[in-house]
């Protein structure tokens, strides 16, 4: 049997209860698997752990319980095998955006020379469209661009595995549709394996291989795992022609809906087994 690239096993997490409180388990049995060059997003309700997922497979948190293992061996502390973008971006502000970007480059290749790493940044800037703006510092740029910037330098590292935390969210709709098609581009030009936080239904529809529905807290667990079956590529203007597109669409947000809060009661489906949460097709699915 091969071995998947990405292994979560069994993860928990408790943050210790506020002034004297009990503790809270936020999470626990987490079991998920990520394959190579796969795209996975996940969505829950907010507080269901998400981010404190991606910050254990980032090894920038690490989980009370279970084990993260990446090509063979776990994860612990970060790594520039794993590449992060957060909502904000985080980019250093005296540098231009080719340093920004040639920051990281730099310290991912130390042995590379000045060309090699200027030609390395301007093909992650020009793939997210940001060719023209090589020069310019962050206060000079809009927030879809800072966000650009943050994105080119998190593949511009080639890391094994990329994680994502809602890394639109703070961006306005038109914006947002663009770096999502530019992600699109990046992706299928990289093969890059990303796993990636999302609370809009439509992005995880456009970006994703699989979706994982996390049921709400505390004792949050992957309620069920969803297959994209849209071929690629895929086109923002058209996917909603696509004849599953709305079954997968309303049964991601009938989950947000009514069956998260269910599951968070403890009021499981029959057979639900953690370790292998229910896998769902949507061909499969009823379309009522
Ligand atoms: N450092 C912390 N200490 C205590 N509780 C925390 C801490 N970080 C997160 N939490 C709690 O854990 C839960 C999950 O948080 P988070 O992973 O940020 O959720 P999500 O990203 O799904 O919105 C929330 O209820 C949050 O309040
Ligand atoms: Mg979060």
């Amino acid at each position: 049997m091969s071995q998947a690239f990405l292994k979560v096993e069994g993860l928990k997490k408790i943050f210790p209860g506020v002034s004297g409180g009990d503790d809270v388990t936020v999470f626990d049995n987490i079991h998920f698997e990520v394959q190579r060059g796969e795209f996975i997003c996940i969505i829950g309700h907010s507080g269901c752990g998400k981010s404190t997922i991606l910050n254990v497979l980032a090894g920038l948190d690490s989980a009370s319980g279970g084990n993260v293992f990446m090509d063979g061996r776990e994860v612990s502390g970060a790594s520039l095998d794993r590449g992060v973008v957060f909502q904000s971006h985080a980019l250093m502000p005296w540098l231009t955006v080719e340093q920004n970007v040639a920051f990281a480059v730099k310290s991912r290749w130390p042995q590379w020379g000045k060309e090699a790493v200027q030609t390395h940044c301007v093909k992650y800037l020009e793939l997210v469209g940001l060719k023209h703006a090589l020069n310019k510092k962050p206060h000079q740029l809009s927030g879809g661009m800072k966000q650009r910037v943050g994105i080119a330098r998190a593949f511009a590292i080639e890391p094994k595995m990329l994680l994502m935390d809602e890394p639109f969210g703070a961006l306005d709709a038109l914006t947002r549709g663009v770096i999502q098609d530019e992600l699109v581009k990046i992706c299928a030009a990289t093969r890059q394996t990303v796993f990636m936080i999302t609370h809009d239904v439509d992005e995880a529809i456009l970006l994703a291989d699989k979706i994982l529905l996390m049921s709400n807290g505390p004792y949050a667990k992957i309620a069920e795992i969803v297959e994209n079956p849209l071929e690629r590529p895929r086109l923002r203007t058209e996917m909603h022609h696509n004849p599953h597109f709305y079954t997968l669409r309303n049964h991601m947000v009938d989950f947000l809906v009514s069956r998260s809060h269910k599951i968070a009661e403890g009021d499981l489906p029959e057979n639900y087994d953690p370790q292998h949460p229910p896998m769902i097709r949507p061909m499969n699915l009823a379309t009522a």
